[in-house]
């Protein structure tokens, strides 16, 4: 699917489906570390994942801040990446094939954070964090379009 994360009702609901999306990510890109075999892509890919294992951390902390349940984990029955771990572990076509997958999921974590940085209605202390989410993701794209 691509995404329709960031865009729901009210933030709170929102914030909850990034996270969820970041599980998703995280999971994704677990995968596409253990098929590669370029060792420097590995290492750079699991500088990556940690990024977004960060994500999942700070995002939480603050929903526990403003006394939301956080999400423990990716959703039930719905998958926000376009390209999940199942799909990746299945790929034929080596390292070049498990790139360009992980490249289209960053379309919907980018297309995530801009959309929440728009957000009339985002906490105030949520902003720097949703930022610095975008930074990141727009660094890692950077990264796959150069390889
Ligand atoms: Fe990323």
């Amino acid at each position: 699917m691509v995404t329709l994360v960031g865009v729901r009702g009210n933030f709170v609901d929102a914030l909850k489906e990034l996270v969820e999306l970041e599980f998703d990510t995280v999971e994704a890109y677990e995968v596409a570390i253990d098929r590669l075999k370029d060792p420097e892509y590995k290492i750079t890919l699991g500088q990556f994942r940690d990024d977004h294992k960060r994500h999942i951390s700070e995002l939480t902390s603050l929903l526990i801040k403003h006394d939301v349940q956080p999400p423990l984990g990716h959703s039930m029955g719905k998958h926000w990446v376009t390209i999940g771990k199942v799909v990746i572990a299945n790929l034929n076509g080596g390292d070049k094939a498990i790139l360009l997958a992980i490249k289209v999921n960053k379309i919907d974590t980018n297309t995530t954070y801009a959309r929440m940085k728009e957000r009339p209605d985002a906490w105030n202390d949520a902003r720097d964090i949703i930022e610095c989410g975008l930074q990141d993701e727009q660094r890692h794209q950077k990264w796959l379009e150069a390889h």
